[in-house]
């Protein structure tokens, strides 16, 4: 009795997922320090480790078709430094746009991100690519300890080509504001610490200045 109802379970656990997914989770293909599930229906994952001058993310979605990953300056669709990136028998296909408008994203000139790895698992699609965190190019996004607003979408078909990017044309898509970097800033508060007040005489202040800082 016990046996036929593990053996039930396995089916159904099995049998439930849409065909080819056979994994819920995602497995990183490193130890990341940093990880967060992007939407609420647990489609897009994002792991990413950073240094001083690079940042490397690890993006897995649930999905065969192509996904689209963007870092905006305010959680809208454009203007915003975005990548693209599918696995269409067997070749990766993967590069650095950015949008201006609502259409599809533009290949940038200069093309910062460079892929480490893509394919196709039992969990979806995986792409993982590393950038300087400031390319120094305006239609990248700098990334600083600031929030930034990551966006993503993924649709469910690859497109035929490279001017075949709908980003519009996706199953779904969303924002997420996240810090990407907050821990490099982080006062180390452990230790003595030494307070000094720097003080300044005779400065004027205008009658609407309230404070001054400096
Ligand atoms: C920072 O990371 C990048 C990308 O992984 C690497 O090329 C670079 O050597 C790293 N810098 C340091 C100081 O470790």
């Amino acid at each position: 009795m016990y046996i036929t109802l593990v053996i039930c379970t396995c089916f159904v656990t099995v049998f439930s997922f849409p065909k080819g997914f056979i994994s819920l989770v995602p497995i990183p293909s490193e130890n990341f320090e940093f990880y967060d599930v992007l939407d609420t229906n647990k489609l897009f994952h994002l792991f990413w480790k950073f240094n001083e001058t690079h940042i490397t993310f690890e993006l897995h979605a649930k999905t065969r078709g192509y996904i689209g990953f963007g870092l905006s300056p305010n959680g809208k669709m454009f203007p915003s430094d975005v990548v693209m990136g599918w696995v269409k028998n067997g070749n990766v296909h993967f590069a650095d746009y950015h949008t201006t408008e609502h259409s599809a994203p533009v290949k940038d000139h200069s093309q910062d991100y460079t892929l480490l790895n893509g394919e196709e698992n039992d969990f979806g699609t995986v792409l993982k690519f590393v950038r300087k965190l400031d390319t120094c190019d305006e239609n990248d996004y700098r990334i600083s300890d600031d929030t930034v607003r990551i966006i993503y979408a993924h649709s469910e078909n690859d497109p035929n080509d490279e001017n075949d990017l709908r980003w519009h044309g996706t199953e779904s898509r969303g924002v997420k504001f996240m810090y990407l970097l907050n821990a490099v800033t982080k006062p180390d508060l452990s230790g003595n610490i030494i307070t000094r007040d720097m003080t300044q005489t005779n400065v004027r202040l205008c009658f609407k200045d309230i404070s001054k800082h400096f």
